[in-house]
C-alpha cells in the first residue's frame, strides 16, 4: 500500500494549465452562458448560500456553469437520500456523515437544514477546502493528502458518500481509499460511491477496453492525470462485487442513478462483526 502512496505523491489533481486556458476562452466566447452566470450571481443561489467562484466550479465540474453546478449538487443530494430510503434507511438516524472528495461543497450545501446530524467534508485540494471553511459554517472540513490516512478515528462515521471521486481514481488508489473509508466507517454503517459499473453508450470504447470490461477487468483512461477530472475509470460490476467491495456487503447498485453524468450508485454496508 505505501509503495503506491509514494508513487502517486506528486499526482496532479487539477486539469493541466493549457487545458484550463483553452476552456476559459471557450467559455468567454459563449456570451449566453456568461450572461446567465452574471444573472445568477446577481440574484444569488436559491439556497441562500454563497456561490463559489467560477474557477473553483470549473475545478470540480470541468465547466463554467453556475446553474448546472447548483442543480447537479441538488440532484446528488436527492439521489443519495432516495438510495437510502429505497433500502429502508433513514438518513435522520445518522449522527455523523462524511463527504469524501467534497470539492467546493456542491452536495454538502444541500444538507444545511438536516438537524441532529454533523457533517464533515474532506478533499485533497486546499483551494476547494478553504472556500468551504469560509462559507459553509455548518460543515467541519479538512484537506487530506493524496493517499494517506485521514485524520479521523476508526469507526467514526455512520455514513460516508463520495460522488464522482472514485471515477477519477485508478485501481490502486481506489483500493487504498476503500481501506481507509472502511476504517473510519462504523460497523453497520453505509458507504455510497458513484462508479461506472457499466459501459455507457455515449463513449467510444476500443475493442480491447470492451473486452477487458466484459471480462470483469477495470480500465482507466488518462491515468497520468489520476485524481483529476480528466482521468476516468471504468469498474465492471463483477470487479466491484469481487474486489473493490473488500469485506463490505453490497446493498444496492443502481444504474445511472447519478443522473447528471450517468454514473451508477453503489451502496455498501460495513458488517457489524468486521475483522480489520
Ligand atoms: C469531480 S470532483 C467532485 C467533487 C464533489 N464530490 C462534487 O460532487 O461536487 C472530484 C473531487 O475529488 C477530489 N479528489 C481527487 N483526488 C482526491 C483524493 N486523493 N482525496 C480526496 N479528494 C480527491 C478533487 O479535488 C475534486 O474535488
Amino acid at each position: 500500500m505505501y509503495r503506491i502512496v509514494k508513487h502517486m505523491k506528486n499526482a496532479s489533481i487539477e486539469q493541466p494549465l493549457i487545458y484550463r486556458v483553452i476552456r476559459k476562452i471557450m467559455y468567454l466566447i459563449n456570451i449566453g452562458l456568461v450572461i446567465r452566470n452574471a444573472k445568477i450571481k446577481k440574484k444569488g443561489s436559491p439556497d441562500g448560500l454563497p456561490i463559489p467562484p467560477l474557477k473553483l466550479i470549473f475545478l470540480v465540474t470541468d465547466w463554467y456553469d453556475i446553474e448546472k453546478f447548483l442543480e447537479n449538487g441538488h440532484n446528488a443530494f436527492i439521489y443519495i437520500k432516495d438510495t437510502l430510503s429505497k433500502n429502508g434507511i433513514d438518513i435522520k438516524n445518522f449522527k455523523k456523515i462524511l463527504d469524501f472528495g467534497c470539492g467546493c461543497g456542491r452536495i454538502l450545501r444541500n444538507w444545511k437544514n438536516l438537524e441532529n446530524t454533523k457533517f464533515y467534508g474532506t478533499d485533497v485540494n486546499p483551494r476547494l477546502i478553504s472556500w468551504c471553511k469560509k462559507y459553509l459554517d455548518f460543515v467541519d472540513v479538512k484537506t487530506n493528502k493524496f493517499s494517506s490516512k485521514l485524520g479521523y478515528n476508526d469507526n467514526q462515521f455512520d455514513f460516508i458518500y463520495s460522488v464522482s471521486v472514485f471515477t477519477h481514481f485508478n485501481e490502486e488508489l481506489q483500493s487504498f481509499w476503500m481501506d481507509e473509508l472502511i476504517r473510519i466507517l462504523k460497523p453497520g454503517g453505509y458507504l455510497l460511491l458513484t462508479l461506472r459499473t457499466s459501459l455507457k453508450d455515449f463513449y467510444d470504447f476500443t475493442p480491447q477496453e470492451t473486452e477487458m470490461f466484459e471480462n470483469g477487468i477495470p480500465f482507466v483512461r488518462n491515468e497520468k492525470l489520476v485524481g483529476s477530472n480528466l482521468c476516468k475509470s471504468y469498474t465492471p460490476e463483477k470487479y466491484v462485487r469481487e474486489k473493490l467491495a473488500k469485506n463490505l456487503e453490497i446493498v444496492d447498485i443502481i444504474r445511472d442513478a447519478a443522473v447528471d453524468f450517468r454514473q451508477d450508485v453503489v451502496l455498501f454496508k460495513k458488517p457489524l462483526n468486521v475483522s480489520e
